[in-house]
């Protein structure tokens, strides 16, 4: 049997999501700066003589068509016009549910690893076509890059990495429950302000993160998904505060959420801050410290 292509499959926060309105077509028109960040699953691909068969390390996720992974696999030979049949599995590390991409990362790593698999068929405007039709997030997992996106979240800029951000630490908090996108967006017609931000947010925090002053930016941090998020689990408010209260630079929810991240100084600063989180808040919780790159 040949030897499998083994391939990672990152994760994200939002440092910015600032909702613009409601669209016509149900989505919401977005400005949001996306951070990648090294916390990993893991893919391998092989060929089969047909079908597409899927299996995961993790049995509350399901490995029948539902998954985005499969999905994404349907789609990608259907495109490329293959007739061969693809193995694949996937080892998760990174929680679902939690607001960080996870899925969408596999969707992209999916139709990057097919991609490569059978000798780079599609060029890179066709996979980020199948990327949007797959989710909103999964174009901007084609790449490895912070960037702005924008429509519904499958208009992607890439950007230099930030130097504000080299080297911090980053704290990820995920409560034990999760939220589901759709009714964090739907929820957001209760709350105006947040359904209609004013556009320019997310280019004026990239202005100052390129500035290189990380306590200046924090201000900026903002997301429109709090404001649902906070009403129906307020111990995510409650997070926060905490964090900020002993020393973090900036405490946000990512995405719909439900995971919380923290940035700090440098990875030791989030391992103590990790550490006295878990004394406060409990031990139960899944917790997870990276060092940006
Ligand atoms: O594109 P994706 O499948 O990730 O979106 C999941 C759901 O989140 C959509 O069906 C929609 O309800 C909501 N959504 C939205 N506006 C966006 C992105 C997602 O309303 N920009």
């Amino acid at each position: 049997m040949p030897l499998p292509l083994l391939k990672k499959s990152g994760c994200k926060v939002n440092l910015l999501l600032n909702v613009l309105g409601r669209r016509p077509d149900g989505f919401h028109e977005l400005e949001t700066l996306l951070q990648p960040v090294p916390l990993f699953d893991e893919l391998s691909f092989r060929t089969a003589p047909s079908g597409i068969v899927l299996t995961c390390g993790d049995p509350r996720l399901p490995a029948d068509p539902g998954n985005l992974v499969h999905r994404a696999a349907a789609a990608w030979l259907a495109a490329a016009g293959v007739r061969d049949g693809v193995r694949i599995h996937l080892e998760k590390r990174v929680p679902l549910a939690a607001g960080l991409g996870g899925g969408s990362a596999n969707a992209a790593t999916t139709l990057l690893g097919l991609n490569e698999l059978f000798g780079q068929p599609l060029d890179g405007d066709r996979l980020a076509r199948l990327a949007a039709d797959l989710g909103s997030d999964v174009p901007f997992f084609l790449q490895h890059q912070p960037a702005l996106a924008f429509g519904r979240g499958e208009r992607v800029r890439a950007l230099p990495p930030f130097d504000a951000l080299r080297g911090r630490g980053l704290l990820l908090i995920h409560p034990g429950f999760g939220i589901a996108t759709p009714w964090a967006y739907q929820q957001l017609a209760q709350f105006p302000e947040a359904l209609c931000g004013r556009p320019g947010r997310a280019a004026r925090l990239v202005e100052r993160l390129q500035a290189g002053d990380l306590t200046a930016a924090a201000p900026e941090f903002y997301n429109a998904l709090e404001a649902p998020a906070f009403r129906k689990f307020p111990i995510l408010a409650l997070y926060q505060e905490w964090l900020r209260a002993q020393g973090a630079l900036a405490a946000l929810m990512s995405g719909s959420g439900s995971t919380t991240f923290a940035l700090t100084e440098s990875q030791d600063t989030a391992l103590a801050l990790e550490h006295g989180f878990r004394r406060r808040f409990g031990d139960s919780l899944w917790t997870a410290v990276v060092a940006l790159a």
